[in-house]
């Protein structure tokens, strides 16, 4: 899409001294997930969402935007509707934040577009969120931790942050897929429906039976190809669940790894899990035994909120807000491949 070039009524609000409960609609559409949040600076006031689902193999980028730009207005009024039983109107609304990306560049041009025509309508404030920052301060947020180490791990990104001089930093990053998409991917080689991380969940509860696969952590990075290749070839031969409980056993010990690693160097004491597959209770378990070993508190938002929801976009465009961080229309353009470090964490 090309920049929009217009002149923007949009001004930035300053809701720093205002006693009213004032709130931030947010849309998150990056992927999957198609879903409008709309929080105050104390509550969830509404949320509504519509799941893109493959009718075969995985997320195919043009059917996931189309979806978007279907679904919109239906999500939107959905959450509107839900916010008016609460008592607020849309005069209380004083921002719209979008995920201005990393994700599917189609996807996100139709977020975008939503978000800039409401920011017009209502003559609020635009707030361009990165969907991986709001992962972190909706767990955050949820979580009541102040500081932790981060360890994100969605479909196409699996990193370990940590908050230090003004940025999340990375600490280390898969070499190669996210493990979602690992994940993802194994499942449909083994006729496994769409999202496979909670269908491969399920089959290793069965098991117990630990097959070796390969092992690859490099200083605080991983990388999930390599084991990916492997666990399609030993299921070839071996019972599934028995494939799944050992590519579970191996891929979250490298995750468990490398937060303990981060913990170690940086000497702090929360760990934060977020992202679609910190979704994984056996996932949670791994970690949760490494941070109590060590005297350390782990933290998981409820699964609503571990996932891609718009809650998380809303209440980081409420931080960001805060703190001035609005965009003009015209440089509201989206950024498929926006890090988090790139972001300048000035609400902290
Ligand atoms: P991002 O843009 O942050 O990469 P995303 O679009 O991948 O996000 P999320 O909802 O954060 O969306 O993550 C989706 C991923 O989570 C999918 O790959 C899915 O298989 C995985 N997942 C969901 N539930 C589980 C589970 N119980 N165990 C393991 N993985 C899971
Ligand atoms: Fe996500």
């Amino acid at each position: 899409m090309r920049d929009i070039k217009i002149d923007s009524p949009v001004e930035s609000v300053d809701i720093r001294n205002s006693s009213r409960s004032e709130l931030i609609l947010g849309i998150e559409g990056t992927a999957w997930n198609l879903s409008v949040g709309i929080v105050s600076e104390e509550e969830v006031i509404s949320f509504a969402e519509s799941a893109y689902l493959p009718k075969s193999g995985g997320i195919h980028p043009r059917e996931a935007a189309q979806h978007h730009a279907e679904k919109i207005v239906d999500v939107l009024r959905e959450a509107l509707k839900k916010m008016k039983e609460k008592g607020f109107s849309e005069e209380d609304i004083r921002g719209v934040a979008f995920s201005i990306g990393p994700g599917l560049g189609q996807s996100l041009r139709i977020v975008a577009t939503a978000a800039r025509s409401l920011a017009l309508k209502w003559r609020v404030s635009l707030i361009g969120v990165n969907h991986c920052i709001a992962h972190i301060e909706v767990g955050r947020w949820m979580c009541g931790t102040e500081d932790p180490i981060v360890l994100y791990l969605s479909g196409a990104n699996s990193q370990v942050l940590g908050y230090m001089a003004g940025r999340y930093r990375i600490f280390g990053e898969t070499l190669d897929i996210g493990l979602g998409n690992a994940l993802d991917k194994f499942a449909r080689s083994v006729g496994l429906k769409h999202p496979g991380g909670p269908e491969i969940e399920r089959l290793a509860q069965k098991s117990s039976r630990y097959i070796e696969l390969p092992y690859t952590v490099k200083g605080m990075d991983f990388a999930f190809s390599g084991i990916l290749s492997a666990a399609k070839k030993l299921a070839e031969k071996y019972p599934l669940e028995d494939v799944c409980y050992s590519l579970q056993e191996t891929v979250f010990a490298m995750c468990t790894e490398v937060a303990e690693r981060a913990l170690a160097h940086t000497q702090k004491d929360e760990l934060l899990l977020v992202g679609g597959v910190g979704m994984n209770k056996r996932l949670q378990k791994m970690l949760k035994d490494m941070c109590e070993d060590r005297g350390a508190r782990f933290y998981t938002p409820p699964p609503e909120y571990t996932k891609d929801n718009g809650v998380m976009i809303a209440y980081t465009g409420l931080l960001m807000m805060r703190s001035g961080c609005t965009i003009p229309i015209e440089k509201s353009r989206v950024n498929p491949d926006f890090r988090p470090d790139e972001v300048e964490v000035k609400w902290k």
